[in-house]
């Protein structure tokens, strides 16, 4: 079964053509879906992929993605120097192995774990945010489980509390593993977790609750000092002892370099593990992510595998048992090349370029922006008026300049707010931004007069006589109105 859906348009069964370059070496052509019977040459081979992935989004303009789309090119000569080495080979390859520890300690001081001087952080590298918080998520479905069974409890029916602003990943982790996922809807105005109403729905069977360092829709950090307060009142008074999860995809590489007074991390006593995504605002290419644990205690001994095969013991607790050891490494390179100093100047100029974006946008007059200054820098905003058109028409008509911006609407209770949003990554510098107010402005000009020319155009029908219906329908087919269509975020 192929479960992706490609967007290139080219939906026919028909062969894949060879490229004028290309049928220098191929004459004939390719199947689009069975392997060819022959080969063909390297080169070829090179061209026709090459050629095809041409019609790929320009990544440096993606800014639909927190994800990393530049390093330094001496990064990207470690990266192929090791992209032949599989991470779980850890007996054959020490080094790596010691370098991802030394990543995860970095990242736990980093998060303010509390480690004894002669002690190791807890934690592992993983291929995105995503694998952090399944096994984050397994870890804490294991020690309620062993706790309910403990006290002769039932122990099926366990619960994870966040706000409806959650990721996908949480989804799919609530619907793999079988954990109901209890969402504090939104309003509007208000597009987090509000943490008194989590408070009010976490039960016996909560194994945790998830709180965002940045939400995916509106980059907006999530309360967790306060969520931590409420929550530790809630244990004493029932004698549960529900802990919290911080989902820190973006802003766990953020918040330390920024506002490192800001509590979210393991300061606070109930944070018992937290997620970031190295090849977001960790600056590595995708994937890697990473998940700390506050002690040993939080991650239940019996989740943990021991292999021998590769050489001596090794003690891996990932979804997946191959994969890339280049990442890692990269992450490294990051760690150490830029350092806290290096991290901070980059988080500030994004920071920094998000206010300059926001303050042209807030200038066209035309916009309400939902994003906060003090959270990831991103800037998401919405029409003021979408009578005549909308943002998703804002968002078909930045393609045609290059830009991918995406725009959606937001979760429940909040669904008929459309928002477009601008991930400010790194290799976005103040010119681009320059640019894309332009774009922006030259789009919604001509979208307004593309409305006047509907009104005049439907005006007349009427004035002829047509019947309601059919002028209607003229003035709908002029809006172009890109209906509930969403756009995936990440
Ligand atoms: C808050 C949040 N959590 C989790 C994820 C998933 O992260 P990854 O893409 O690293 O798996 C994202 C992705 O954007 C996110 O924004």
């Amino acid at each position: 079964m192929v479960v992706t859906v490609a967007a290139t348009g080219s939906d026919t069964a028909e062969p894949l053509h060879s490229t004028t370059f290309a049928s220098r070496y191929v004459r004939d052509q390719l199947p689009r879906y069975r392997m060819p019977e022959g080969s063909i040459p390297k080169e070829a081979a090179y061209q026709i992929i090459s050629d095809e992935l041409m019609l790929d989004g320009n990544p440096r303009l993606n800014l639909a993605s927190f994800v990393t789309t530049w390093m330094e090119p001496e990064c990207g000569k470690l990266i192929m120097d090791s992209v032949n080495k599989n991470y779980v080979d850890m007996d054959e390859y020490p080094v790596t192995t010691e370098l991802q520890n030394r990543c995860v300690n970095m990242i736990a001081h980093l998060f303010n774990a509390p480690i004894g001087e002669d002690e190791t952080a807890i934690g592992v590298s993983t291929v995105g945010s995503s694998e952090a918080i399944m096994l984050a998520g397994l870890a804490f479905k294991r020690k309620w489980a062993n706790k309910m069974k403990e006290q002769g409890k039932p122990c099926d029916k366990p619960n994870i509390v966040t706000g409806a602003n959650v990721q996908v990943c949480w989804e799919k982790f609530a619907r793999y593993f079988e954990v109901e996922l209890k969402e504090v809807k939104l309003t509007e105005g208000y597009y987090v977790m509000d943490p008194k109403k989590a408070i009010e729905m976490v039960d016996e069977n909560t194994i945790c609750v998830a709180a965002i360092l940045g939400s995916t829709l509106t980059g907006e950090y999530e309360d967790v000092k306060l969520l931590n307060d409420l929550l530790v009142e809630k244990n004493k008074k029932t004698g549960w002892n529900v802990p919290i999860h911080v989902d820190a995809a973006s802003g766990g590489f953020i918040a330390p370099f920024l506002q490192p007074e800001l509590e979210w991390d393991f300061r606070l006593p109930l944070v018992k593990s937290i997620n970031v995504s190295g090849h977001k605002y960790g600056l590595v290419y995708p994937g890697v992510g990473w998940v700390i644990w506050r002690s040993k205690d939080d991650l239940p001994d019996e989740l943990i595998f021991h292999i021998n095969y590769l050489g001596t013991d090794q003690p891996t607790f990932t979804l997946n048992f191959s994969k890339g050891a280049s990442q890692i490494i990269a992450q490294y390179y990051q760690l150490i090349r830029l350092g806290f100093e290096g991290y901070k100047h980059i988080m500030e100029n994004c920071k920094l370029n998000a206010a300059v974006l926001k303050e042209g946008i807030d200038a066209t007059g035309r916009f309400d922006v939902l994003s906060k200054a003090d959270g990831v820098p991103l800037v998401a905003i919405r029409l003021k008026d979408s009578t005549n058109f909308s943002v998703f028409d804002i968002s078909e008509n930045l393609r045609r300049f290059g830009w991918i911006v995406p725009a959606y609407t937001m979760p429940a209770d909040a669904e008929h707010v459309a928002v477009l949003r601008i991930v400010i990554r790194e290799d976005f510098n103040r010119s681009l931004a320059q640019r894309l107010l332009a774009d922006i402005n030259k789009i919604v000009r001509e979208l307004d007069a593309h409305a006047v020319h509907a009104i005049k155009l439907s005006n007349a029908a009427a004035a002829e006589g047509a019947s309601k219906s059919t002028v209607d329908a003229v003035t709908e087919a002029f809006k172009g109105l890109a209906g509930n269509k969403k756009a995936g975020v990440c």
